[in-house]
């Protein structure tokens, strides 16, 4: 019983997911950094000021980290505002850069997966009115453009746009991301142009690039019914799921946009991904409030006894991750886990947490659901926006000032999953012994 694993097809992707503005350093250029320097944007008045360094190059030695861990694949996105600095000038030393990072992930045996938005903003973009204005769509589709013709040669895995969905809700109604709207009306209107613009790049890059393998990263939040018999709970978390996890997947299936009100055909938008990428962290309870107009009737919150992270940011709930996968499969392409992943400055919730994730999404390929690699969030403690660095998420701590690594246990751990292809019984006993018996019920009770 104690050899027992749970072992992942061949081929399945390792690794783990970055963005641009979260690990390079410098990027003085887009709306992010122009929003750090305003008062009270970010806790503590943190800044990203040099990230990771990784524009200095310290990709380098954080892809052999990834490497030596075992990892066949990394996730990373190129910043816009690098790449086009103005609406009239591109940067080939930029895409050189890039060039050199791609070249150093597959000569270390990564394949990559290209995020091309992920949050961030050329300055002259936002200036401009963003992604309000309606030619946004055609904005970004020529910064595609240009991306593939720099980069294709090294990268045929795509994510278009990451978490939309998150994107349109802290920038347009939450406002705790650049430029701090508070507008249901502005907010639907940048979902729309969002999607376009992934439709848009998505014909871009297939157009150059037949094999190209196209998808967005949708962050999938479980909302499930805090009174499951109350018709009320469960029309709210299913009115929430709708609107904050089905509506891009959706669209890009089948050409319908779900509007709150009803629907609306736009045929362009269908047929528009290869795959869905799955950011899953945590889940809610929901329960109907009609008190709670500006929040669509739902109060939402973790269950009194959850598992929770350093500052309760996210509840440890795996069941949810197997619904994501679940979820996804439903849109007919395969999936990809593009981030999972706990803040953690200690280390003593993300083993258990990494070791029941990856049991879920065992269970789903088990099941037959083509779920295709997984992506953990994230390799070196990063810039966590409006967070800024109170939130650690690196299987490698992060010493900001000195830009010095240290390892956490789970970065082992990670790469015991990742070398095997499986997780197995005897390193869930060595770094997680306190779910044993969850993960591996039957060999834990024959012994
Ligand atoms: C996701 C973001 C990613 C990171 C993690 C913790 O919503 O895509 O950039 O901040 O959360």
């Amino acid at each position: 019983m104690k050899d027992r694993a749970y072992r992942f097809p061949t081929g399945f992707l390792w690794g783990t997911a970055t963005s641009a503005h979260q690990v390079e350093g410098n990027n003085t250029q887009n709306n992010w950094w122009a929003w750090e320097q305003e008062p009270g944007r970010i806790l503590q008045g943190h800044r990203s000021g040099r990230a990771c360094d990784w524009w200095a190059g310290r990709w380098r030695e954080d892809f052999d980290r990834a490497a030596e861990a075992g990892q066949n694949a990394h996730r990373l996105s190129v910043e816009w505002s690098r790449i086009q600095p103005a609406p009239d000038r591109w940067d080939e030393g930029a895409l050189e850069v890039y060039r050199e990072m791609l070249q150093g992930l597959r000569a270390r045996h990564m394949v990559p997966m290209v995020t091309l938005h992920h949050f961030t903003d050329p300055l002259w973009f936002a200036e401009r009115g963003g992604w309000e204005r309606e030619d946004a769509p055609q904005r970004f589709a020529a910064f595609v453009e240009k991306v593939v013709e720099g980069l294709g040669d090294l990268v045929s895995l795509w994510c278009t746009i990451n978490e939309p969905n998150v994107l349109a809700y802290m920038a347009y109604l939450e406002g705790t991301f650049p430029p701090g709207e508070h507008s249901l009306r502005k907010a639907l209107r940048v979902m729309v142009h969002l999607l376009r613009a992934h439709a848009a790049a998505y014909r871009v890059l297939h157009r150059r690039q037949p094999h190209a393998r196209v998808g967005m990263a949708i962050h999938y939040r479980g909302f499930v019914p805090a009174r499951p018999h109350s018709r009320w709970d469960r029309w709210v978390a299913r009115m929430l799921s709708r609107l904050f996890n089905d509506f891009f997947p959706y669209a890009a299936q089948t050409g319908v946009l779900l509007f709150p009100w009803g629907r609306r055909r736009e045929p362009e938008l269908q047929g528009t991904q290869d795959f869905v990428g799955v950011n899953y962290y945590t889940q809610d309870r929901v329960q109907f409030d009609v008190r709670a107009v500006d929040a669509f009737f739902a109060r939402r919150f973790y269950p009194p006894d959850a598992d929770l992270s350093d500052h309760g940011f996210i509840a440890n709930e795996p069941e949810g991750m197997y619904r994501a996968l679940h979820w996804a499969y439903a849109f007919g392409v395969p999936v990809f886990v593009t981030e999972n992943g706990v803040e953690d400055a200690d280390d003593d919730l993300r083993p258990r947490y990494l070791a029941q994730h990856v049991h879920q999404v065992w269970r789903a390929v088990q099941e037959g659901l083509p779920v295709q690699g997984y992506f953990h969030w994230t390799l070196v403690d990063n810039f966590e926006w409006d967070r800024g660095w109170t939130q650690r998420f690196g299987l490698w701590a992060l010493d900001v000032d000195t830009q010095e690594r240290r390892k956490r246990p789970s970065a082992d751990f990670y790469a015991a999953i990742c070398r095997s292809n499986a997780l197995r019984y005897e390193d869930v006993a060595r770094y997680c012994p306190e779910v044993l018996h969850r993960v591996f019920p039957q060999a834990s009770t024959v012994g």
